[in-house]
């Protein structure tokens, strides 16, 4: 009975696209709370919260807090330290003709370097200076582009 935990972590490794049950989070350092803010919050309000936020709830997902975020929402969206197993992740890094990809296939795609400053940041390692600074330019460049790209018909 013993090895049973052991057993069912290595089943999570190997779906990590549907983690069934909430895992328990560790409460966030303030450093990790100090990145969200800085760094991972406005590549959310740059990509994401258009359709999970206060105005659209998607898959019942808000992104426009970290508190939100780290609620989920119909299922779990990642646990600090557990990178392998976060559906969050597995969405954001799936190829772009996935259709489950997000942002979705018909939205601006993120790039490489804010992928990798959400994943740094869920894996519950701080972000790398370098890696920050390079995410936010690009997060700066998307939000430019979408103020002056003509408006999207609904
Ligand atoms: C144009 C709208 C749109 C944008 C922008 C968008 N999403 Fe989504 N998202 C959806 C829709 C619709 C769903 C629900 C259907 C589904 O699960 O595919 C969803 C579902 C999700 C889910 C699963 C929620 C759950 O609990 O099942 C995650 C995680 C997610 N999105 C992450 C993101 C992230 C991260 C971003 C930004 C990088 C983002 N989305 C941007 C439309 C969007």
């Amino acid at each position: 009975m013993r090895l049973l935990p052991l057993f069912l972590t290595s089943l999570a490794v190997a779906a990590p696209i549907a983690p069934k049950k909430a895992e328990p989070q560790k409460p966030l350092t303030a450093a990790q709370k100090a990145d969200f803010t800085k760094v991972i919050q406005p590549i959310f309000d740059a990509h994401c919260i258009s359709c999970h936020g206060p105005k659209k709830e998607k898959g019942k997902l808000r992104l426009d807090t970290l508190e939100a975020t780290l609620k989920g929402g119909k299922n779990p969206t990642f646990v600090m330290g557990k990178a392998d197993s976060s559906m969050l992740l597995a969405r954001v890094f799936l190829e772009r003709t996935a259709g489950d990809v997000m942002p979705p296939k018909a939205e601006k795609p993120m790039t490489e370097k804010e992928k990798e400053a959400i994943y740094a940041f869920v894996e519950g390692q701080p972000i790398p200076d370098e890696l920050s600074k390079a995410a936010l330019t690009d997060t700066k460049t998307a939000v430019a582009e979408a103020k002056n790209a003509p408006k999207p018909k609904k």
